[in-house]
């Protein structure tokens, strides 16, 4: 239990350093694969409080990123069927997978209000923090 509170607080400082360094990450969060079930639940994150606690695999961004075991960069959200809003001042995403022991256990998901902001330097680094992060874990 104690353990599990403090990875959820770096968790937390992660998302909030990121917010806070980069001025079009505007919400910053992570999603895991919630035990056996096909769905990811909301884990810490820094923003705007979401409804979207829960999203079934294949639903939205999110839920085909849990499928896919790739990256998404969302350029222009409207553009996209697959879906889920979470606020209207989003113009932007980019989901990447969260890999521990070669296994697809969750994602960081990153919303702009920016149109098209993110780059291939972004994917990069979200790889990597990804990668630290799954040390604690
Ligand atoms: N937009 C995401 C849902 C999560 S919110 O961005 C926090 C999606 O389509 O999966």
């Amino acid at each position: 239990k104690e353990k599990e509170k403090s990875v959820e607080n770096r968790l937390t400082e992660v998302c909030q350093l990121l917010k806070d360094s980069i001025t079009y990450y505007n919400w910053v969060g992570f999603y895991f694969k919630n035990g056996d079930k096909d769905e990811l639940k909301l884990g810490p994150y820094v923003g705007e409080p979401t409804d979207h606690t829960i999203i079934p695999f294949g639903k939205g961004i999110c839920g085909q990123v849990a499928v896919s075991n790739e990256n998404f960069v969302v350029p222009d959200v409207a553009a996209q069927d697959n879906y889920i809003a979470c606020s209207i001042t989003v113009k932007s995403e980019i989901v990447i997978p969260l890999f521990k022991d070669g296994k697809n256990i969750g994602q960081i998901d990153i919303d702009s209000n920016t149109p098209d902001p993110f780059t291939e330097e972004d994917e990069r680094f979200l790889e990597f923090v990804n990668e630290k992060v799954a040390e604690i874990l």
